[in-house]
């Protein structure tokens, strides 16, 4: 099969996303967020989330086939997000995809959602080079990636030992008072102010620690170094440099995160970097990593704003990928792993 057409269906958290991919062409993507619905309790509720995933499962994945002008039975094979995220969301989309395959007779991939994040590049960039290396940065992961075949397998070089860079956004943004998801406001706000007014500590960065977790991330540290400084304004009735706040802890975290990307990716010998996950979205972040790879000579693949967050056409992306391979699929009876390891690819 020389371009496989992959249906993708993403739901492992507040978004019910259906995608085709065509080869490395998306042919359509359509993603329902439950997001608004969460925003007052400043956080994602899994039960809203599955019982909005039940709702949205059979428009989405109908315009995403009405969209690319296909019916079920054009596709080749039909991809699913099966982990790692909130179980009761996985189990709406796995269930419904395995219904859809069984009815349609097609083969079915219960795929790693993390994977796919670095998968969708291949829509702008194409193909992986061989032996690459991949920063993970989504909300619940912080991770860098060796990746010899994104088909068949992916090492863990490092990844964080507490807090994931999202994580650490959504919070200090609840402390500013900022709505969920909050990283995007201190994005916005972080690109108005002065990204060295406050220090912010880079974690395992120096000495023995940093010796030790060369490609180890830590985030918790961030996260409460800007509360301590917060607090203290504000015991000294002090106002809030919001937009300094937000830009010093953007740049302490971009620079961590490019610095160390690039010295795995000299140590693996890679020319490149592929960028994925929600955190990808982040200005501050990509700019660091473009400037980076230019000193290194490395080439940053980070996938454009809207392929960065949560949506079917990263799944669809690593179906076709797995197609392509001659990966077996996955058995009707494949379970959703909600804590899925990162060198998993497809169960
Ligand atoms: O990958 P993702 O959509 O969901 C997971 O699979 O976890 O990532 C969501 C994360 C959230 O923490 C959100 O605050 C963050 O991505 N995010 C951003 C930006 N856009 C999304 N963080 C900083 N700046 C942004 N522009
Ligand atoms: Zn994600």
């Amino acid at each position: 099969m020389s371009e496989p057409t992959v249906l993708g269906i993403e739901s492992t958290c507040d978004e019910t996303a259906a995608a085709i991919v065509r080869g490395r062409t998306l042919v359509s993507n359509v993603v329902a967020s439950s997001m608004e619905e969460h925003a007052r309790y400043g956080g994602v509720i899994p039960e809203i989330a599955s019982r909005a995933h039940a709702e949205a499962f059979v428009p989405v994945v109908s315009k995403a086939l009405a969209d690319a002008n296909m019916e079920l039975s054009d596709v080749d094979a039909i991809a699913v997000s099966a982990g790692p995220g909130l179980a009761g969301c996985l189990a709406v989309g796995v269930s419904g995809a395995k219904a859809l395959a069984w009815a349609a007779n097609k083969p079915i991939y219960g795929i790693n959602h993390v994977i796919g994040h670095i998968a969708v590049t291949q829509l702008q960039f194409g193909p992986f080079p061989k032996d690459t290396l991949a920063l993970i940065v989504s909300g619940g992961h912080t991770s860098l990636l060796h990746v010899e075949d994104v088909a068949r397998h992916v090492d863990v070089v490092g990844t964080t030992l507490d807090d994931a860079a999202g994580e650490c956004f959504d919070k200090v943004a609840r402390l500013l008072g900022f709505p969920y998801p909050g990283g995007p406001h201190i994005d916005k706000h972080g690109q108005l102010g002065d990204p060295h007014a406050i220090k912010v500590p880079q974690g395992l960065t120096k000495g023995k620690a940093g010796k030790e977790h060369p490609y180890d991330f830590s985030f918790s540290g961030v996260k409460t170094a800007v509360a301590r400084w917060v607090e203290a304004q504000q015991a000294a009735g002090k106002e809030i440099p919001v937009d300094d706040v937000c830009a010093s802890l953007a740049d302490s975290v971009a620079t961590v995160l490019a610095n160390k990307a690039m010295h795995g990716c000299e140590e693996y010998g890679s020319k490149t970097l592929i960028v994925g996950g929600g955190f990808s979205a982040n200005s501050q972040l990509r700019a660091k990593l473009l400037e980076v790879g230019k000193e290194h000579g490395v080439e940053v693949r980070i996938p454009q704003i809207k392929l960065c967050t949560d949506n079917g056409a990263m799944v669809a992306m690593l179906g076709v990928n797995l197609v392509e391979a001659g990966v077996r699929p996955s058995s009707p009876d494949f379970p959703i792993d909600s804590a899925m390891p990162m060198n998993v690819i497809s169960v």
